[in-house]
């Protein structure tokens, strides 16, 4: 048992997976993603992940097709079949097929394929945390929507990986905005600021359950406000937040140590927040 696909309603092994070749998602990026993580065979924040996905697709005016019921019950086919403990579920919608032509064909049906795999993540990270890279943010002006359309995040993330860098983050009138593939949160005087809610950046649910649910029992309070990455150089901590990042404490940006270069003591706290999450939500002891 390993990683398998599913498409059109069948469950595949990966290199069956095949998708048409006029498909919308493949010429024009004309579709939405999600990536929801596994723990002790059950999906995690899997209800922020599918009405997240609703949102993408009613901005992309492609029609949802599947339930939330529907969707549950095939993330929980996959976990079954593959055995998989451990691991994260990738799913796209992509408008459909049809002849390749800019606007919205008059008759197309969406198509849902999904994949699972086991994690494979260096959980080391996360004890020693890892150094950011700031980059131009590239991007186009709807990040809100969780579109195939990567590219500014592709070539950031390469930016970054050449760095040696976990991660980049990315500028955008002189403020950071977000990283390539996370949320990026700063520490100063017990406050944690991060780039507020708007069609910069995208909403990640591991964001707003930090901040809604973790945060408030810590006595600490929140600023979604915009700063710069001089200012993120001289904070007392920062993190990066995401579904497979989870919680990454970061201890450098641009090759300048974050205060004394060592993960701090409310990013472990958060972390152990998470944790907490997890293991209500997935049944861990
Ligand atoms: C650009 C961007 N920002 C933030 C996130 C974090 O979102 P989430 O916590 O929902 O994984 C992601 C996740 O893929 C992302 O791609």
């Amino acid at each position: 048992m390993g990683a398998l696909g599913y498409i059109d309603g069948r469950i595949v092994d990966l290199k069956e997976l095949v998708v048409a070749m006029e498909d919308r998602g493949y010429q024009f990026g004309d579709g939405v993603y999600e990536y929801a993580k596994v723990y002790n065979g059950k999906c995690f924040s899997l209800k922020p992940h599918i009405d997240r996905l609703y949102r993408s697709l009613r901005e992309l005016k492609i029609p949802a097709v599947f339930t939330y019921p529907e969707m549950e019950e095939i993330h929980e086919r996959l976990i079954a079949e593959s055995g998989i403990e451990n691991g994260g579920i990738y799913l796209q919608i992509t408008r459909g097929w049809a002849p390749r032509a800019h606007a919205f064909p008059d008759t197309v049906v969406p198509c849902l394929t999904m994949t699972i795999r086991p994690s494979a993540f260096d959980a080391s990270q996360w004890e020693t945390g890892v150094g950011v890279l700031a980059v131009p943010d590239e991007r186009w002006l709807r990040c809100d929507i969780k579109s195939l359309n990567l590219l500014g995040n592709v070539l950031g993330k390469q930016k970054a990986k050449e760095a040696h860098c976990y991660e980049a983050i990315m500028i955008r009138d002189n403020m950071v905005t977000e990283g390539t593939s996370s949320n990026f949160v700063i520490v100063k005087d017990e406050v944690l600021w991060t780039y507020p809610v708007c069609n910069l950046i995208l909403k990640g649910v591991t964001r707003t359950r930090v901040l809604e649910e973790i945060v408030p029992d810590l006595g600490l309070s929140v600023l979604e406000k915009a700063f710069t990455v001089e200012f993120a150089k001289g904070a007392d901590e920062a993190f990066l937040t995401g579904t497979t990042t989870e919680i990454m404490p970061v201890v450098s940006i641009s090759g300048k140590p974050v205060a004394d270069g060592k993960v701090g003591p409310i990013t472990r706290k958060i972390q152990k927040g998470y944790k907490d999450l997890i293991a209500k939500e997935c049944g861990l002891a």
